[in-house]
C-alpha cells in the first residue's frame, strides 16, 4: 500500500443492502483494502448475497451473510450481535440499504410514507445505535451513511425519499456531534445518478436526457462511489466527521 493510511487491514465491516448495487461494491471494496466484511440484506433468496460473501472470501478475507430487514430493530440488534461473535467488534459501518419511490405528493399512502422513511431512514438509527454501542466503548469507529442528492435539493415525484434522504444527512450531524468526543466519525455520502438495479425502470433515451445535464456528461457507475467509501472508512479521514461527500459528477455544484 502506498499511503499507509488508507489501509482497512485488520478492520471488521459491516455492510447493509449488499446483495447487488452500490452496496456490493463497497462490500467487495473493503475486502479488497484488507477489511473483513459482512454483509446483509432483507433478499437472500436469490443467492446474491452468499454470492458476495463468497467473493470477499476468494479475495482472503472472513466475511458473513445474513438475512436482515434493516427497518427492524430486533432484527438488527440480533445480526449486530451474530456479526461481532464471529468477526470480532465492527469498525466500519456502511448503511447502504434503501428503497426508491416514485410518487406525487397526492398519490403517496399512509403506508407508503412509513415504509420509505423506514427502509432509508429509521434503518441507519437502529444500525449506527447497533454498532455505536461497542465503537463508543472502544473509542474507535467509522460510520458511512449513504444519502443521496435528493436529500440536498428537492426532485418532484419522489417526496417521501427526498425527506427521508434529508434526514440521513442530518442524522449523519448529529450522530457525528455525538460521538466525535469517543472518535467515532459518521460522514455521508450523496450519489446523484448511479447505474444500478434500482433504475431498471429507466429507458436508455431518459439516460441519455438525464447525462446531459451532469457536468461530466455521465450517470456514476457502483465504481464511482467505493473510492470515496474506501477513503471515510481509513484513518486518511481521520479529521473528517458529519460531512456529506457529494459524488454527483459536479450536477449539485
Ligand atoms: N442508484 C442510485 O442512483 C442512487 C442514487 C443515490 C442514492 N442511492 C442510494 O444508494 C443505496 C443503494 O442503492 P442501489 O442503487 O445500490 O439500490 P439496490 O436496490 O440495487 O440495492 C439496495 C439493496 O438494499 C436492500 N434493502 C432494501 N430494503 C432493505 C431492508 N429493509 N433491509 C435490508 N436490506 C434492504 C435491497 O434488497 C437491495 O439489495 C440506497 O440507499 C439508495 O437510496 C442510490
Amino acid at each position: 500500500m502506498a499511503y499507509s493510511r488508507f489501509s482497512l487491514e485488520g478492520r471488521v465491516a459491516l455492510v447493509t443492502g449488499a446483495r447487488r448495487g452500490i452496496g456490493k461494491g463497497i462490500a467487495l471494496g473493503l475486502a479488497e483494502a484488507e477489511a473483513d466484511v459482512a454483509v446483509c440484506d432483507l433478499v437472500v433468496q436469490s443467492g446474491e448475497l452468499r454470492s458476495v460473501a463468497r467473493s470477499i472470501r476468494d479475495l482472503g478475507r472472513r466475511s458473513l451473510a445474513l438475512k436482515c430487514d434493516v427497518a427492524r430493530k430486533s432484527q438488527v440488534d440480533r445480526m449486530v450481535e451474530r456479526v461481532e461473535n464471529r468477526l470480532g467488534p465492527i469498525d466500519i459501518l456502511v448503511n447502504n440499504a434503501g428503497v426508491e419511490s416514485i410518487h406525487g405528493m397526492l398519490d403517496t399512502t399512509e403506508d407508503e410514507w412509513h415504509r420509505v422513511l423506514n427502509a432509508d431512514l429509521t434503518s441507519c438509527f437502529f444500525c449506527a445505535q447497533a454498532v455505536g454501542k461497542s465503537m463508543v466503548q472502544r473509542r474507535q469507529g467509522s460510520i458511512i451513511n449513504i444519502a443521496s442528492g435528493a436529500g440536498i435539493r428537492g426532485f418532484a415525484g419522489r417526496n417521501t425519499y427526498n425527506v427521508a434522504k434529508a434526514g440521513v444527512i442530518m442524522l449523519t450531524k448529529v450522530l457525528a456531534r455525538d460521538w466525535a468526543r469517543y472518535n467515532v466519525r459518521v460522514n455521508a455520502i450523496a450519489p446523484t445518478i448511479v447505474r444500478t438495479d434500482m433504475m431498471a425502470a429507466w429507458d436508455e433515451e431518459l439516460i441519455a436526457a438525464e447525462a446531459a445535464r451532469i457536468p461530466l456528461k455521465r450517470l456514476a457507475e457502483v465504481s464511482d462511489l467505493v473510492g470515496p467509501a474506501l477513503f471515510l472508512a481509513s484513518d486518511a479521514a481521520a479529521y473528517i466527521t458529519g460531512d456529506t461527500l457529494l459524488v454527483d459528477g459536479g450536477q449539485l455544484t
